[in-house]
């Protein structure tokens, strides 16, 4: 506030001043002006006609000097004027209210040439007045004389006017000036200065929100580096991550490759010499013949899990490679439909099929035969005894459909989409301990994608199961796999 009002009292005070300046300027030069005119109008007046031309010719002597002093001293050298001359067009004073200076040259010769032009000419100077005072400050004045008003001017009349005539004046005008402008700027300071206080109060508490906001966005900017910075460091560890797990997924690849392949070999071995055990069979009990019996199956099942797992790893690989064979769909439905009608006999399921005659497909008999048998040996599995199992063949558009179809325990809707990931098992399954790794519908899928088809399943629980494998007649042209050895 008090800062304020210092400030806002200074710049008045500064424009006060520069006015008062301005205007004593002006006052002062029409002082001088005002004085000027009057002075040449005295001049002219008083000593038109009474001035002769040969009072310019020399020294102005005798009766005539005398005449010369009345005139001037009577009307001309007022109180305020205190000097006179009269100058001749040579620059010599022919005429002078001090005497001792007539028929001596006057010292202004420059200022002379431009009255002889016609014009008047003023300057401030100090002189000694006509009385004999020293050094008295005077605005000396010389106006051109002439015989008549359009006549070359005969000489110069100096006219030595008192300074301090004008500088009273002038001074009594800016004491006066002073206490107006002095009265007015109060009155206008304290007039304006709740306006000027309440708008410099807004501009201030305006500008404190301008940076308070600055500073919030600021903190905003920050945070938001922040947080990309922390976006940018979790990105990078779960890049990481992935790679790390990728690497992981293909030791995992390999360690399973490499340990199925080990188990092939001594479990191949081990059902060789099973096989002689059992056919030489004469000198073994018969529990013996059952506990190998019991070996043969375990080992079986022991042989297949090997297989199925040495089957995904060749997948995950990539090198999955099919035979291209003329493959009659109708004889590997046959086959494994009779291999596996034993077991749906043990338990009174009736199996059945449909088979439409259809031309021969291209493609791997093995891998075909191992669809058909995980799809039957599945709908055996979850079918109870008494039950109905049917598989159909038939052709639809280019291609052939296998559909296994059976009315046993079904597979609940939420399971459904799972079915084709490895070793899961439905719930139907688990609880009932019916045996299996959940390895052999992916096996399948693999299979029938890599003959260019696909799987699909349809199931209601308690009411029955459907599997449908499309495989294309003419299988897709396939680089990567081998040219078919045989005329289509
Ligand atoms: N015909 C079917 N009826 C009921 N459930 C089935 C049928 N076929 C497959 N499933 C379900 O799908 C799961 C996966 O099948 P699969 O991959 O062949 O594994 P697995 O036969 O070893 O259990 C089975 O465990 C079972 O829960
Ligand atoms: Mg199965």
């Amino acid at each position: 506030m008090l800062r304020f009002a210092l400030y806002s009292g200074a710049v008045l005070l500064a424009a006060g001043l520069a006015i008062l300046w301005t205007v004593n300027r002006e006052v002062a030069s029409r002082a001088r002006h005002t004085v000027e005119t009057q002075a040449e109008m005295v001049a002219q007046q008083s000593l038109r006609g009474r001035l002769l031309p040969s009072d310019f010719d020399a020294p102005v002597r005798g009766q005539r000097l005398a005449q010369l002093d009345s005139l001037f001293r009577r009307d001309i050298l007022m109180p305020s004027v205190v000097g006179t001359r009269l100058v001749n067009r040579d620059g010599t004073i022919t005429y002078a209210a001090r005497h001792t200076l007539i028929g001596t040259k006057a010292p202004y010769t420059r200022n002379l040439a431009a009255v002889f032009a016609g014009r008047s000419e003023r300057r401030v100077t100090r002189t000694v007045s006509w009385r004999g005072q020293q050094n008295v400050k005077v605005l000396q004045l010389l106006v051109p004389v002439r015989e008549t008003a359009t006549t070359k001017p005969l000489g110069a009349l100096e006219f030595d006017q008192d300074y301090r005539a004008i500088e009273i004046g002038v001074s009594d005008a800016s004491h006066r000036l002073v206490v107006i402008l002095g009265i007015a700027l109060l009155v206008l300071y304290l007039s304006l200065f709740p306006i000027l206080h309440r708008l410099t109060a807004q501009l201030a508490s305006r500008n404190r929100r301008l940076r308070e906001q600055a500073a919030e966005r600021e903190e905003l900017l920050e945070a938001e580096q922040t947080a990309r910075a922390e976006a940018e460091t979790i990105q990078r560890l779960l890049t990481e991550q992935n790679s790390r797990l990728r690497e992981l997924d293909l030791m995992k690849d390999e360690f399973v490759s490499l340990v199925s392949h080990e188990l092939r070999t001594p479990l191949t071995s081990i059902r060789g010499y099973l096989e002689l055990l059992m056919e030489e069979g004469g000198n073994l009990t018969a529990e013996q013949e059952r506990f190998l019996r019991v070996v043969d199956r375990n080992s079986e099942r022991l042989l297949h899990l090997v297989g199925d797992l040495l089957f995904l790893a060749q997948v995950d690989a990539g090198k999955l490679t099919i035979e291209h064979e003329n493959v009659r769909l109708e004889e590997v439905v046959q086959d494994s439909v009779e291999a596996l009608r034993p077991i749906a006999e043990s338990r009174g399921i009736e199996l059945v099929t449909s088979i439409t005659p259809l031309p021969s497909l291209v493609g791997d008999r093995a891998c075909l035969a191992q669809v058909l048998d995980n799809l039957v040996s599945n709908a055996l599995k979850f079918t109870a005894e008494g039950g109905r199992v049917s598989v159909s063949l038939y052709a639809e558009g280019d291609s052939a459909v296998v559909e296994v179809e059976d009315n046993g325990v079904g597979i609940p809707t939420a399971e459904q989409t799972r079915l084709f990931e490895r070793f899961f098992r439905s719930s139907r399954a688990t609880d009932n301990a019916i045996p299996g790794t959940g390895l052999g519908l992916a096996i399948t899928k693999a299979i029938a994608e890599r003959h260019g088809g696909r799987i699909s399943v349809e199931s209601e629980e308690d009411v029955g199961t459907s599997v449908r494998v499309e495989l294309p007649l003419a299988m897709a042209h396939d680089h990567s796999a081998p040219a078919p050895q045989f005329a289509a």
